[in-house]
């Protein structure tokens, strides 16, 4: 899968795709992921992004030329799937990640400022927003986005068959886990989990996860 961000900040993008599994995965070539600073494409000499809106208002926008010049210059961008961070998109879940994972191309738009020239919206395929919070910018949805599409990579994960038991992959939350000891400070680990009878241990582990989803969130449940 390839991977290219349009930011203003490339160098936020440095320490968190620099560690961990995304920079596992992008040594095995499971993902190449190219950021882009979309200044390099303003057309004044002042190297500005941004202007005044008309009708007036306090901020200033993201203008459309640059966006849409930098959108170009990527070689394939008329069939990748462009993605616009805005507190106004459809708020990301994991059914999402899930589908964005199959993609070939994802090309992700980070703005600033204000907010954005209307005309920028005409460009994408899709808005998504990560939570009804406001950022100062789309780079920290963008990794967010990257991260959990990058994991569902194939070979990405240390453990493939991880991957189903996670939160919200089958609309729950996931079951308590314990690793050793199997006492600390009073606190034990249920009987159930040390007994070897895996049967039992799926059974106590899916009633977990709804009693879980049930407890913290209903509304996932029916969903549902
Ligand atoms: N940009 C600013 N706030 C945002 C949010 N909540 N989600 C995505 N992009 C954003």
């Amino acid at each position: 899968m390839k991977i290219t961000i349009l930011s203003l900040f490339p160098e936020m993008f440095t320490g968190v795709f620099g560690e961990s599994m995304i920079k596992r995965a992008k040594e095995s070539g499971a993902v190449v992921i190219d950021i882009v600073d979309f200044r390099d494409f303003a057309t004044n000499k002042h190297r500005h992004v941004d202007d005044y809106a008309f009708g007036g208002g306090a901020g200033m926008l993201l203008a459309v030329e640059p966006i849409d010049r930098a959108l170009q210059s990527i070689e394939g961008y008329q069939t990748a799937t462009k993605i616009l961070l805005t507190p106004q998109g459809v708020p990301f879940v994991q059914a999402e990640a899930i589908r964005l994972s199959k993609v070939e191309h994802l090309i992700l738009i980070c703005g600033h400022y204000e907010g954005f020239d209307e005309r920028i919206r005409s460009l994408v395929d899709l808005e998504i927003s990560i939570g009804d919070y406001v950022l100062t910018g789309g780079e920290i949805g963008a990794m967010a986005i990257a991260d959990s599409v990058i994991r569902l990579l194939p070979g990405v994960l240390g453990s493939p068959e991880s991957a189903p038991h996670d939160s919200f992959y089958d609309g729950l939350l996931e079951y308590p886990q314990y690793t050793r000891p199997v006492e600390y400070k009073g606190m034990k680990v249920p009987d159930v989990l040390v007994s070897g009878n895996h049967a039992e241990i799926d059974k106590w582990r899916r009633e977990q996860s709804l009693r879980r989803t049930m407890e913290r969130r209903p509304d996932l449940l029916k969903k549902r």
